[in-house]
């Protein structure tokens, strides 16, 4: 399929997972593609994909909005037609285990760190762009031990709905999708050891009907066509993800 040829992608957190698996597929329909993330390595290594342009930029930063828009004037010459906002993680603790720094690590990554690069990316957007949020299935759960990170993917979920009825009027469609328990570096970042991570995959299997985790490349499948022309109706919509598990 060629459905991104001479298009302007941007991947946050296109180094790994979900980010990694979308920006190569786009890459491989033809799209110009820039991702950001913070490990040196990992962009190293994807950055020397041809077709790939790799920037440090941390999504914490205050800063991140204005460094992404210098990085796609520079690269891509200051047009962008398909914006994934995905660079993001999680951590686990019980309701009266949160502390001040954990929720603000949180919240300035997923949820300060999209809206500050959508903010900066507004004017590059083309006329018919699409941005696509990355939120999570456990945004609507109720999953022991998600309640902060469950409360940001619920902030993105908002801001989506808010941004696509703004961005609607120039023809720009906003959107997000909601992935279930996908085989990505993300648990690993979650600061569970391996027994408890795997403690909490068997927990959590038992709740997908299809009975196992995600891949990245299906993710990546769902996130091209919410950024395609083929999703040309779809506005506002949150597009669950998760082998049925909620
Ligand atoms: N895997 C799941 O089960 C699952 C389910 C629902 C939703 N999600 C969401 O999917 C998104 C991608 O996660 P993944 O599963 O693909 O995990 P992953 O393999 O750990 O990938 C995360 C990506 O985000 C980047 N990233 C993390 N923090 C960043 C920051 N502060 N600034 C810039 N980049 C940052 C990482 O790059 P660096 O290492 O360079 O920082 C990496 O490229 C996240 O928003 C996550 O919440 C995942």
């Amino acid at each position: 399929m060629t459905r991104f040829t001479g298009k302007h992608a941007v991947v946050t957190g296109g180094t790994s997972g979900i980010g990694r698996a979308t920006a190569l597929r786009l890459r491989d329909e033809g799209a110009r593609v820039l991702v950001t993330g913070r490990d040196v390595a990992r962009l190293t290594t994807i950055g020397e994909a041809e077709g790939i342009t790799a920037v440090l930029d941390d999504a914490a930063d205050p800063d991140t909005g204005r460094r992404l828009r210098e990085a796609v004037d520079l690269h891509l010459d200051g047009r962008v037609d398909a914006l994934f906002l995905n660079a993001g993680l999680g951590a686990f603790a019980p309701v009266g285990a949160a502390e001040p720094q954990e929720v603000d690590r949180q919240f300035a990554i997923n949820v300060r760190g999209p809206l500050l690069q959508l903010a900066a990316l507004d004017s590059a957007l083309a006329p018919s762009a699409a941005v696509l949020f990355n939120t999570s299935v456990v945004n609507g759960l109720m999953m022991p031990g998600a309640s902060v990170y469950a409360a940001t993917k619920g902030a993105v979920r908002s801001a989506m709905r808010s941004a696509a009825g703004e961005l609607a009027a120039r023809g720009v469609r906003v959107n997000a999708i909601s992935p279930g328990p996908v085989d990505t570096g993300f648990f690993g970042a979650t600061g569970l050891g391996a027994q408890e991570i795997e403690a909490f995959a068997t927990t959590v299997l038992g709740q997908v009907p299809l009975g196992r985790f995600g891949t990245a490349d299906e993710i990546a499948a769902t996130a091209a066509f919410l950024l395609s022309h083929e999703a040309s109706f779809v506005l506002g919509h949150e597009l669950v993800v998760d082998g049925g598990m909620s």
